[in-house]
């Protein structure tokens, strides 16, 4: 269901820990079962550790032994809608392949879009078998 997929997004963005940029995030990603694995973006003193919300979401689920992602929401606080950064996109390519994405922001604004048409031509283990 997306509204619930959009919903855990919004709640995990209140729960992003990001005072050096002011820029919350909140993702949630869906697997084949219904189950429901949120992240917010975790900023650090470094900057450079800073981990998105998105791959915050993916690792908790992956270490928490969930598979086959169905759907992604990113919420954000912006008018142009918070697409995944670049590494993002690889990891969620990693583990979700060609998974549907559903950016919104707080004030009802939505756009759903494939993970293939954000990154194409990726990087994967097909190109690791020679
Ligand atoms: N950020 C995310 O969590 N996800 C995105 O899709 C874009 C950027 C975070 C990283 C950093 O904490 C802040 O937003 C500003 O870049």
């Amino acid at each position: 269901m997306t509204g619930a997929l959009i919903d855990a997004a919004m709640a995990a963005r209140e729960r992003a820990h990001a005072p050096y940029s002011n820029f919350r995030v909140g993702a949630a990603v869906e697997d084949a079962s219904g189950l429901i694995h949120t992240g917010c973006n975790i900023e650090n003193a470094t900057y450079g550790l800073t981990i998105c919300a998105e791959r915050v979401a993916i690792f908790k689920a992956i270490s928490e032994g969930a598979r086959n992602f169905v759907r992604v929401a990113v919420a954000a606080d912006t008018d142009a809608l918070t697409p995944p950064c670049g590494s993002c996109r690889q990891i969620l390519w990693e583990f979700c392949g060609d998974i549907e994405i559903v950016l919104v922001n707080l004030v009802g604004k939505s756009e759903t879009l494939q993970l293939g048409s954000l990154f194409p031509r990726p990087f994967d283990d097909s190109l690791l078998r020679r």
